[in-house]
């Protein structure tokens, strides 16, 4: 087991020559957006101060669309959502299916304004809308348009204007169309190149590079056998040639941890560097254990003129080009890798890296209101955040539910909050969740519930924690059985602390405290990471937070919370290798509960 910290990364600054990555490298450390980020599409825009733009799937995450900007393609600060108004795009409530939403954006700029195109996709209605979003502030929320809707042939929709201005849009398969980015109006599709083994093609983008046309694809389907794959024409109508030395990317078939490399991206730094994003999975060559599912990967590239590109590949700590540390990045938003210390202040707003499954009921959530200062208020949902589906192709019966979270973005990390919660009625519950879907999560609550030890029929209604988690059920994803624990009489009527722990790769731990004595704490249920790893969550990843129901009971009892905290404690970088999350030397085991 390595363990190295993370600030020594920054220390080893190599100056090499032997791998062909020269003159001036240094180690980097994948994924460079950890957590999940499916998708990714980035842009180098010199205009803008030599920033670096990115953008990822969302699915049915709100706001949806994160774009985040970075100097040295090692601190990413999030700028802003593309998908950040239910008006934008209203049809977008229609979603039924878990892995409904936003799919596979291009972020592009042009002239002065950025680009995102995307397409939304209902798989129940079999419905598929391209959405073309622009914005000439890429750091505010509130700039991005109203999209521009058009209908596309095929998902994964790239954007590319060739010299004279006109717009290019290529799709999954490989189709090629003009478009309008003003009108969606679109130029009849050509199919312009069927891969080089014609298996899930899949993320096009196209490049103009020394008078060729460079095509790059995912091919091989997303998973264990993802590729990437490259063509070049002189015409953009091809016809294209295939390189021969395809994939050009790709970790298939290997012992390696990062795996699924594919849906990649092509841009260059402001010296002319290249580099290549691609989605990856955490998994081992298993392909079991990934609850962080589709992450961000980045990796150098040598590109030389007339030449096809040469991909370094994919690993947990590499060399890459050097770039001098920034963290100048315009904007409010968090940096990916900040961890959470969120108090509720009178006058602050959600965090901008909070999220919410679909849009939420904004009525729902309330930051310090009147005589609860420092807390988040939450109003019970009578759904719970399991009801509704009725099987993850049919979706949910659109009943909405409380729920707030933010993405697991560590491989070990300690969440909690304290829950301030006098609920009166049966069912009524309040509590956190490991989310990947409303079909798998694991959830810790507190809830109404009467008690065992006494007799009679109106036995009285006490506080207890549940511990449920929902999954699809194999002998690779075992579902634990659900239990309840009265709480202990002298925790009520003050906040009770409940935390997430993933404290191994494998397993998350559940615990509650009051919270003056949190040192003196329960242990409160165990999951294995496996049933929030793919199932009817393939594209996405987990999230962590907290959500209030009544359970479709009688309940409305409101709930506060305060002191949110995240911190990753260590991220895997290769089987079984760990490194500190924050670069500090502490034994990232040990037991920090109540301590940070
Ligand atoms: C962008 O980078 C180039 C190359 O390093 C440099 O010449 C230029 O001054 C930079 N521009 C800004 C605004 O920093
Ligand atoms: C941005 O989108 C709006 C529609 O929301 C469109 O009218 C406008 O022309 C677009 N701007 C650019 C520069 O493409
Ligand atoms: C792709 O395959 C189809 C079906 O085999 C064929 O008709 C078409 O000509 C091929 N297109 C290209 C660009 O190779
Ligand atoms: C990967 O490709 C091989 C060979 O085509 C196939 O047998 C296997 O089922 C594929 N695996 C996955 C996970 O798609
Ligand atoms: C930060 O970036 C701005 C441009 O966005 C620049 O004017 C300023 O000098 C930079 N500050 C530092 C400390 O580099
Ligand atoms: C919140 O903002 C309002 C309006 O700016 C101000 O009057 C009030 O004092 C602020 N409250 C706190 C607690 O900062
Ligand atoms: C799941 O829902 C879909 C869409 O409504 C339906 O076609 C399918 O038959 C359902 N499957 C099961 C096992 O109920
Ligand atoms: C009470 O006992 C029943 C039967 O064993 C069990 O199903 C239920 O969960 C228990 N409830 C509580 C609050 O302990
Ligand atoms: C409840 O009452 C029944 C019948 O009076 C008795 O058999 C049982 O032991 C009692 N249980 C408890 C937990 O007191």
């Amino acid at each position: 087991m390595i363990r190295l910290p993370q600030a020594l990364l920054g220390l080893l600054l190599i100056v090499s020559t032997a791998c062909g990555l020269g003159p001036q490298t240094q180690m980097r450390q994948n994924p460079a957006l950890p957590g999940w980020h499916s998708d990714p599409s980035c842009v180098f825009v010199p205009e803008r101060d030599n920033t670096t733009f990115c953008a990822s799937s969302t699915f049915l995450l709100t706001p949806g669309i994160p774009i985040y900007a970075s100097k040295d393609l090692s601190n990413w600060r999030l700028a802003s959502h593309a998908l950040s108004r239910e008006s934008q795009y209203p049809d977008f409530k229609l979603s039924l299916a878990q892995t409904d939403g936003i799919w596979a954006p291009t972020l592009r700029y042009n002239r002065g304004t950025f680009y995102v195109n995307v397409v939304y996709k209902n798989n129940v209605l079999d419905k598929v809308t391209g959405l073309i979003f622009n914005t000439t502030d890429p750091f505010s929320d509130d700039s991005w348009n109203a999209p521009v809707q058009y209908k596309p042939v095929s998902i994964d929709p790239d954007l590319f204007w060739d010299d004279d201005g006109q717009a290019y849009m290529a799709t999954a398969g490989t189709n090629l169309q003009t478009l309008d980015v003003t009108s969606g109006s679109l130029g009849e599709a050509t199919r312009i190149w069927n891969g080089s083994t014609g298996n899930f093609l899949e993320g096009p983008h196209l490049y103009k590079k020394d008078g060729f046309y460079y095509l790059l694809t995912a091919e091989g389907g997303s998973g264990l056998n993802h590729s990437v794959t490259m063509a070049r024409s002189e015409n953009i109508w091809g016809p294209y040639q295939s390189y021969e030395n395809n994939p050009v990317l790709t970790n298939r078939g290997s012992s390696e941890y990062f795996q699924n490399i594919g849906h990649a991206d092509l841009f260059h730094d402001a010296n002319g560097n290249w580099w290549s994003c691609a989605l990856t999975w955490r998994s081992g060559p298993d392909g079991q254990i990934y609850p962080m599912g589709r992450e961000m990967a980045l990796t150098p590239v040598i590109w030389k003129e007339n030449e096809w590109p040469s991909f370094a590949p994919v690993r947990g700590v590499q060399k890459g080009w050097y770039l001098p540390p920034s963290h100048n990045i315009t904007g409010d938003g968090p940096f990916a890798g900040d961890p959470d210390v969120v108090d509720f202040e009178s006058n602050s707003t959600i965090p901008r890296n909070f999220a919410f499954w679909r849009w939420p009921n904004k009525n729902s959530y309330a930051i310090s209101p009147p005589g609860h200062p420092a807390t988040l208020q939450l109003t019970p949902s009578s759904a719970t955040i399991t009801a509704g589906y009725k099987n993850y192709s049919a979706g949910y019966d659109g009943r909405e539910f409380t729920l707030i979270m933010r993405r697991q973005s560590d491989t070990l990390f300690q969440y909690s909050v304290d829950v301030s919660f006098e609920p009166t009625a049966q069912n009524e519950e309040v509590g956190v969740t490991v989310f990947l879907n409303q079909v798998q999560n694991i959830n810790l609550g507190l809830v109404m519930l009467p008690r065992n030890d006494t007799n009679g029929t109106h036995s009285p209604l006490a506080l207890h924690f549940r511990f449920l988690a929902s999954g699809i059920q194999s002998n690779a994803k075992k579902v634990p059985a659900p239990f309840v624990v009265p709480v202990p009489t002298s925790w009520l009527h003050h906040p009770i602390r409940l935390m997430i722990r993933a404290e191994s790769e494998t397993h998350y731990s559940f615990f509650a405290a009051a919270s003056s004595r949190p040192w003196d704490y329960l242990r409160l249920g165990k999951a294995p990471a496996t049933i929030v790893s793919g199932g009817a969550g393939p594209f996405t990843g987990s999230l962590v937070g907290v959500y209030a129901t009544n359970n479709n009971g009688k309940g409305s009892t409101k709930s506060y919370i305060s002191r949110w905290r995240y911190s990753g404690l260590a991220q895997e970088v290769g089987n079984r290798d760990l490194i500190s999350s924050h670069g500090s030397e502490l034994d990232f085991r040990r037991n920090l509960i109540g301590v940070h």
